[in-house]
C-alpha cells in the first residue's frame, strides 16, 4: 500500500475537458507520485448514461478523498432526471468550507497588494433547497445553525492561525437579528479559542463597499453562503477575473478542487480557455489537503513567472497583444516547474 496521494480527476463539460488536462500534468510534475484517476460526471455523462454522477465517479471520489472538478454544463431548460452533479457531489462528502483566494498576479492590472481569503459555508443559508411559492408569495427559508457555523469558523480561524491573518467575520446581524445573530456568535464563540488571531467583524453591505474602494484592506472574510458567494465574485475581479480564479471545498474527510468558472460553451472547443484557474485549483489540494505548501508555491511562482514574461491567453490579454492556447500556456508553466 503506498501513501502517495491519490486524486479524482473529474474533467467534466466544455472547457474543463480542456483546462483540466492541463493542471493535472502541472500537478503531476510538482508532486511526483500522485497517483490519479480519471472520473465521468457532466451533462454529456448524462447524454451517454442517462445519469450526471454515476455511482462509480461518487466511489472514486470517496477512495482518492480528493477531487479536481472541471465545470458541467447546463441545460438551458430543465430536463426530467437531470441535476446537476457538482451541487450533488458536494452534498455527498459534505464539503462544507468553501475557500477562495484572491492574490494579484503581474501584469494583469487590478490590485496589486490584494492577498485576500474567502472562506465561504457551503452547506446552509440561503441555500439550503427550503423554498416554496404559496400563491402570490414566494417563501425562502434561510437556515443558520451553531454547529454548522463553528464547523466553517473552526476551519477559518486553523488557517488564519497558521498564515498569520486577521479575520472578519461578515453578518448582517442588525436586522437579521436571529439567523446572522446566531451565526456571529458561533463565530465569535470559535475566536475565542484563537486568541493570537486578530478578529474583526463588519456587515455585509459595508464590507462590500470597503472590499470595492479598497481590495488590499481584509485578510480573511468568514462569511455565510450566499454572502461568500457574492464578496468572493467581487475579489475575483481584482485579481485577473474568472479565469484566473481558483477554489476548493474543504469538508472533515474529503476535498474538492474547482476553478469558479463554468463549462464556456463561447469558447469550448477552440483551444483558448485559459488554464490557470485550473491549475491554481489543483495547486490549493497540495496546500489545503496533502500537506505540501512547497508544491503549491512552486505552482503559483510558476503562474507568476509566465504572466510576467507577458503569455496571455486571450481572455488576459490587452488589446493588440500576443496571445497563446490553453495547451502553450500550460507548456510554459511545467517547464518553470
Ligand atoms: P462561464 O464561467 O462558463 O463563462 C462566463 C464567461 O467567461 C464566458 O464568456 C467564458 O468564455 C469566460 N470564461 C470562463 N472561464 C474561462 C476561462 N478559463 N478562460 C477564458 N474565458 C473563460 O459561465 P456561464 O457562461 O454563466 O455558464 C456556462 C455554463 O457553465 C452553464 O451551463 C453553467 O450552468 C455552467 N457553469 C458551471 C459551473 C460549475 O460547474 N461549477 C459554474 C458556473 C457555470
Ligand atoms: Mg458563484
Amino acid at each position: 500500500m503506498s501513501d502517495a496521494p491519490q486524486l479524482c480527476v473529474i474533467p467534466g463539460d466544455g472547457i474543463g475537458q480542456e483546462v483540466i488536462p492541463v493542471a493535472v500534468q502541472v500537478l503531476q510534475t510538482a508532486l511526483p507520485g500522485l497517483q490519479v484517476t480519471i472520473a465521468q460526471a457532466g451533462w454529456q455523462t448524462f447524454q451517454q448514461t442517462g445519469t450526471a454522477l454515476p455511482a462509480a465517479t461518487l466511489e472514486t471520489a470517496r477512495r482518492c478523498g480528493a477531487v479536481l472538478f472541471g465545470a458541467v454544463a447546463s441545460p438551458a431548460h430543465a430536463v426530467p432526471g437531470y441535476h446537476s452533479p457538482i451541487v450533488a457531489l458536494r452534498r455527498e462528502l459534505d464539503v462544507f468550507a468553501n475557500l477562495r483566494p484572491t492574490r494579484a498576479w503581474p501584469g494583469l492590472g487590478g490590485c496589486l497588494t490584494i492577498d485576500l481569503l474567502v472562506v465561504r459555508e457551503n452547506t446552509e443559508g440561503e441555500y439550503s433547497g427550503r423554498e416554496r411559492r404559496e400563491g402570490d408569495q414566494a417563501i425562502s427559508e434561510r437556515v443558520i445553525s451553531r454547529q454548522g457555523s463553528e464547523r466553517v469558523a473552526r476551519v477559518a480561524y486553523r488557517l488564519a492561525a497558521e498564515a498569520g491573518r486577521r479575520v472578519t467575520i461578515v453578518h448582517k446581524a442588525n436586522v437579521l437579528r436571529i439567523s446572522d445573530g446566531l451565526w456571529r456568535e458561533a463565530c465569535l464563540s470559535v475566536a475565542h479559542e484563537y486568541p493570537q488571531v486578530p478578529t474583526d467583524e463588519g456587515l455585509v453591505d459595508s464590507v462590500a463597499y470597503h472590499l470595492a474602494r479598497q481590495p488590499d484592506r481584509y485578510q480573511l472574510l468568514l462569511c455565510p453562503n450566499l454572502y461568500g458567494d457574492i464578496l468572493s465574485d467581487l475579489a475575483a475581479a481584482f485579481a485577473g477575473g474568472l479565469g484566473m480564479a481558483p477554489s476548493i471545498s474543504l469538508g472533515s474527510r474529503y476535498a474538492i478542487a474547482e476553478p469558479v468558472h463554468g463549462s464556456a460553451p463561447d469558447i469550448a472547443g477552440k483551444g483558448i480557455a485559459n488554464p490557470l484557474g485550473a491549475i491554481l485549483s489543483a495547486a490549493l489540494l497540495a496546500r489545503y489537503v496533502w500537506g505540501r505548501p512547497e508544491a503549491a508555491e512552486r505552482i503559483e511562482a510558476a503562474v507568476a513567472h509566465v504572466l510576467a514574461a507577458g503569455l496571455r491567453t486571450p481572455d488576459l490579454a490587452a488589446p493588440g497583444q500576443a496571445v497563446v492556447g490553453t495547451e502553450q500556456l500550460g507548456r510554459a508553466v511545467l517547464e518553470m516547474i
